[in-house]
């Protein structure tokens, strides 16, 4: 915990020291130069500088505009995210998801999961029904994210954060994360990453 405390509050520092010189939010700046502000964070080649921040080269163009727009409504709770998309107009943010959407999927080549994680995660996709939205493979589609080969550090994070409703900007992940156990979300993550 310290240690990722710590992280973050380098990587900020980092990114407010830049983005006191850089034009990264003026009117002027054209959308290659705002999402250099991004790649501070999520990667000047897509893997991003810590694993428990998400990958979002590659990600879909719908769900990427909505997690910009529920950052900056606050609907999504994460201090640095929301500070960042308080700066962003709506223009911004759609030009921003398209921006990155057109990226290659980063392959950040996890280790694939165990016998065991791969078979507890299996009965937990049957009773989540994780494959009728993600996609049997976990590619999402549209507003619904890509989940595989995502971070396994994030995936674990994210999920529980939707589990305990810190992330509240989709209830239905919530619901349906709480009805499985910690060991599912650890065996999911596992799963999903390395796959
Ligand atoms: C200082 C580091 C930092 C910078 C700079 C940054 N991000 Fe993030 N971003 C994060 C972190 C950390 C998260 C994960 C938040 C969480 O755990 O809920 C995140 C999450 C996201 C997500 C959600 C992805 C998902 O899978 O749900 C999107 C989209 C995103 N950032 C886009 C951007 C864009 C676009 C920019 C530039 C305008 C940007 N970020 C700049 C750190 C950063
Ligand atoms: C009814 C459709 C549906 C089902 C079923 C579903 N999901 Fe989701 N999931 C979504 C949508 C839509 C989002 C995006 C929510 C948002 O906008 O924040 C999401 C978000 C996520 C995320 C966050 C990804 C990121 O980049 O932050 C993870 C991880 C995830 N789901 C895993 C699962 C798993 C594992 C299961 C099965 C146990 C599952 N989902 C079942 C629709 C679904």
């Amino acid at each position: 915990m310290t240690s990722g405390k710590a992280r973050t509050t380098a990587a900020l520092s980092a990114f407010f020291a830049c983005a006191l010189t850089s034009v990264a939010f003026s009117q002027t700046a054209s959308i290659d130069e705002k999402a250099q502000t991004c790649l501070q964070c999520h990667g000047e080649q897509g893997k991003a500088i810590d694993p428990s921040y998400p990958s979002i080269w590659g990600q879909h163009q719908g769900y990427l505009y909505l997690q910009l727009r529920d950052f900056k409504l606050g609907n999504r709770k994460n201090e640095i995210m929301n500070g960042i998309a308080q700066d962003l107009s709506r223009e911004d943010m759609m030009a921003l998801a398209e921006y990155f959407s057109q990226k290659t999927w980063v392959n950040l080549n996890q280790p694939r999961a165990s016998e065991a994680d791969v078979k507890r995660s299996e009965t937990a996709i049957v009773s989540g029904q994780c494959g009728a939205c993600h996609g049997a493979d976990g590619v999402g589609a549209g507003t619904t994210p890509r989940i595989n080969g995502q971070s396994h550090d994030y995936l674990l994070k994210t999920m529980e954060d939707f589990r305990a409703k810190v992330r509240t900007n989709n209830p239905w992940m919530s619901d349906i994360l709480g009805t499985l156990q910690p060991e599912d979300l650890q065996a999911l993550a596992n799963y999903y990453a390395g796959k």
